[in-house]
């Protein structure tokens, strides 16, 4: 069964879609055998993958926006070593039962072992990424094993106030919630890769947000790894 990481957040264009392919791309790279799993109902990471005839990503997309995820997931039975999987925008404030994108939401994080959330460095950005944090404690308690972290996402390249404090204010808001190290900043090539189907990692190998995407990816395997360390010695 793969590792599965969720990328989720029920603000939209918080860049689940561009953290999804990037760091799956990451993996890739890493030498895992990575299924990218799109469930949202806009297809947009089928869509990104589709902008090239040939794949150019170096990883499988399958659209599943199946509110089982947690059922289909494990038994999809093919090879791979982790599943990414890129989750819908909207739902109800809170998450609600009866709502189809809450439900794909929640159904990731019960099959996930770790849940990102990506959030854009301003407060009516934390203010919306706020309205999914009971969705994902009620989540954390049907599926113990799941952890969860924030990452900064277009942080402005340049220094500003703003963006010194990105990481503080983001773990105050979000008291008990840890947030990544490794920071995602704004820049154009995110933006344009998809257009030709392409990470940023085979559009632009050597560009800052190359390093950034690799970086995240580290680290995104440093968390995996304590939580395997942890499950082996109990
Ligand atoms: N770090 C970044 N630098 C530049 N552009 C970015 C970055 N992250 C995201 N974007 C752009 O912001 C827009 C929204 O990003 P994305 O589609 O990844 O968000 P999303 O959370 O998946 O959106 P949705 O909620 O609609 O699914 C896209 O045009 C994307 O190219
Ligand atoms: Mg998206």
């Amino acid at each position: 069964m793969p590792t599965v990481i969720a990328v989720a957040n029920q603000k939209g264009g918080a860049g689940k879609t561009t953290i999804s392919v990037n760091l799956a791309a990451g993996l890739a790279e890493a030498g895992y055998k990575v299924l990218l799993v799109d469930a949202d109902p806009q297809t947009s990471a089928l869509k990104w993958r589709n902008h090239s005839e040939e794949n150019q990503l170096g990883f499988d997309v399958i659209a599943l926006p199946s509110q089982l995820l947690n059922r289909d997931i494990p038994s999809l039975g093919a090879p791979y070593e982790v599943a990414v999987i890129d989750c819908p925008p909207g739902g109800t404030p809170g998450g609600s039962k009866t709502d189809t994108r809450d439900n794909i939401t929640r159904s990731a994080m019960l099959a996930a072992n770790l849940v990102l959330i990506p959030v854009q460095p301003s407060i009516v950005d934390f203010d919306a990424a706020a309205t999914m944090i009971p969705l994902l404690r009620q989540s954390a308690v049907a599926n113990p094993k799941l952890q969860a972290r924030l990452v900064i996402n277009r942080k402005a390249p340049a220094r500003t106030r703003l963006g010194d404090q990105a990481r503080a204010g983001a773990a105050e808001y979000f008291e008990g919630l840890a947030v990544l190290e490794t920071e995602i900043c704004h820049r154009q090539a995110f933006a344009e890769s998809p257009s030709v189907g392409r990470a940023i990692l085979s559009y632009d190998a050597r560009s800052k947000g190359s390093d950034e995407i690799r970086r995240l990816t580290q680290e995104v395997i440093e968390c995996l790894s304590t939580e395997n360390a942890a499950a082996s010695s109990e």
